[in-house]
Order: structure tokens, then C-alpha cells, then sequence
């Protein structure tokens, strides 16, 4: 059984309430418990945090022993080298998401510090963006 880890970085703890019209309207948590159903075939985790030093130590932590990381580092994308840093220093294939399309959003959104460490990246497809990471991952 192949063991995946979701990883949601900053604010995505309010998803379905947080600017629905971006980010929609469905909780996280809800969404998962439909992956976890549809995909019983795979042992699927998560960890959330608002803190980056949390995102870093659960990307080590998890990047010896899972075969795939899911990974919304939302607003520590755009920001973090210790992200970036983490991803280069561990062994699991991480896939990068968003929920929204970043090119289509404000500028600074458009540079990932992140997307030069990772196997790929979706973007634009709402929640489905998980299941697409996840698809490709098993
Ligand atoms: C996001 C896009 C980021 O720019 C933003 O800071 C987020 C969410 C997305 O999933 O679309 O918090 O990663």
C-alpha cells in the first residue's frame, strides 16, 4: 500500500470559509475524507500548519519513509528558501499544488521558490488538484 502525505501550509486550516470565491466552498477535511474513500488502495496522512519550521520538521520527518508528498506550502511558496531547502534534502517525490491558479493571480504569486525542487506541479483545478497529484503519485 502506498503511504501519501498531504501537506497544507498557511491558512488553508480555513478552507470553505476563507475567501470562498478563490478557494471554494468545501472544508479541507471533508474533501480528504472522500480522498481517503476513493482511494482505499493508499494510506493517505495529513498534517497541517501555520507555522514554517512545522511544514519543515513534518517535509523531513515524512520525506524518508512516504512514497509521495502532496505539498501546499500556500503563502510559504512565494516566500521560503527553508521550504525549498527541505524538499532538496529529502528522499519522497513531492508534488506541489494549489487550489487556485496562481498565474492568473497578482504577481507575487507568480514565483514559486518551491517549484525548482519538485517532480511537478497543478495548479487552477480547485480541490481537484489533490486528486490529480494523487493520481499521478499511485
Ligand atoms: C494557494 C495560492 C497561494 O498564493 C496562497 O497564498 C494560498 C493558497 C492555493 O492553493 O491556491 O494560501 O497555495
Amino acid at each position: 500500500m502506498k503511504k501519501i502525505i498531504i501537506i497544507n501550509g498557511p491558512n488553508l486550516n480555513l478552507l470553505g470559509v476563507r475567501e470562498t470565491s478563490i478557494y471554494g466552498n468545501e472544508s479541507f477535511e471533508n474533501y480528504l475524507g472522500k480522498l481517503q474513500t476513493n482511494y482505499s488502495s493508499a494510506k493517505i496522512d495529513y498534517f497541517q500548519s501555520n507555522i514554517e519550521g512545522e511544514l519543515i520538521d513534518k517535509i523531513q520527518e515524512a520525506g524518508f519513509t512516504y512514497d509521495g508528498i502532496i505539498l501546499n506550502a500556500a503563502a510559504y511558496t512565494h516566500t521560503s528558501v527553508g521550504i525549498a531547502d527541505a524538499i532538496a534534502a529529502i528522499k519522497s517525490p513531492v508534488i506541489e499544488v494549489h487550489i487556485s491558479n496562481i498565474y492568473k493571480r497578482e504577481k507575487i504569486r507568480h514565483n514559486s521558490l518551491i517549484s525548482k525542487n519538485v517532480e511537478g506541479i497543478i495548479c487552477g483545478f480547485g480541490l481537484k488538484s489533490y486528486e490529480l497529484a494523487l493520481k499521478t503519485l499511485i
